[in-house]
């Protein structure tokens, strides 16, 4: 077996994430790069050190999963979201959304905004999940820095952020209480069910084509009939009503009923 996959095989069984489904080349590349910065001339010795080391695996773990993410990212896509979602909600019910590889909360947060144009926040539920325990506990707090918020609408940042200090802001109780942030893996853990939404944005590029089409049958699967689900900029879906899903728009797919 070659350096790079038996560290493959290592760090499955040290953290459970199976980097056989993401594109090799790519994390290769990204993962040769740190480790070379970090004076390692090979796999074997780096992940050793790392599973030794906290502060080095954190830094794997976070060039690993690439938590770039930004509010309001894409902002017409979220407005048609938006149009969309409005249109075809069940009036009166809950909405049950959820933002899958939901990095450091913008996107949760983000759904919530646009949902509150045309709901209460009573009427949303908000799970958001990642695989990086780290990610998740900023979303968790809901504190971020004046410049990201920037991109937020300001009637929104008005209505819904707390400034702390000049150089942060914190969501308001009553919308981080319609956020359930949670672990969870695409790529090994059950998904739920019965959903109205599914966003799921700039994490498929990452994944291998076989892993990508297990997770377009199992989003599928997670929806009510007419449910909706939003991809990213690159990340279209071939041939979508053979996972039962049909392109409503760029980017947007209902589940067909
Ligand atoms: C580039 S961010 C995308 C964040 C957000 N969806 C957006 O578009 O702004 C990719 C996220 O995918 C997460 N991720 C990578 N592999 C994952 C997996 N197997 N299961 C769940 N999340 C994963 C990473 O931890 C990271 O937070």
């Amino acid at each position: 077996m070659g350096d790079y996959d038996s560290f493959v095989a290592k760090f499955y069984t040290a953290t459970g994430i199976d980097l056989t489904q993401y594109r090799q080349s790519q994390m290769e590349r990204r993962l040769t790069t740190l480790r070379d910065r970090r004076g390692y001339t090979n796999f074997t010795h780096y992940l050793e050190a790392a599973l030794h080391d906290a502060d080095l695996m954190a830094e794997l773990m976070d060039r690993l999963t690439i938590n770039v993410s930004s509010f309001y990212r894409n902002p017409e896509r979220w407005q048609s979201f938006g149009a969309l979602i409005a249109k075809n909600r069940e009036q009166n019910g809950v909405l049950r959304a959820w933002s899958a590889a939901c990095s450091t909360g913008q996107e949760p947060y983000t759904m919530a905004m646009v949902f509150s144009e045309f709901m209460t926040l009573s009427q949303m539920e908000i799970l958001a999940t990642d695989i990086d325990p780290h990610a998740l506990r900023v979303g968790q707090l809901g504190i971020y820095h004046s410049d990201d918020l920037l991109t937020i609408p300001a009637p929104m940042r008005g209505r819904f952020i707390h400034t702390l200090d000049p150089s942060q802001g914190r969501f308001s109780d009553d919308v981080r209480a319609r956020i359930s942030f949670k672990l969870h893996n695409l790529l090994s853990d059950d998904f739920p069910n019965h959903l109205d939404v599914v966003v799921c944005r700039n994490v498929f590029i990452y994944f291998t084509d076989d892993a990508k089409e297990k997770l377009y049958y199992k989003f599928s699967e997670s929806l009510r009939p007419g449910g909706i689900l939003f991809v990213g900029s690159t990340e279209q879906i071939f041939h979508s009503e053979t996972y039962g899903l049909t392109q409503i728009a760029p980017f947007f797919y209902t589940k067909i009923g």
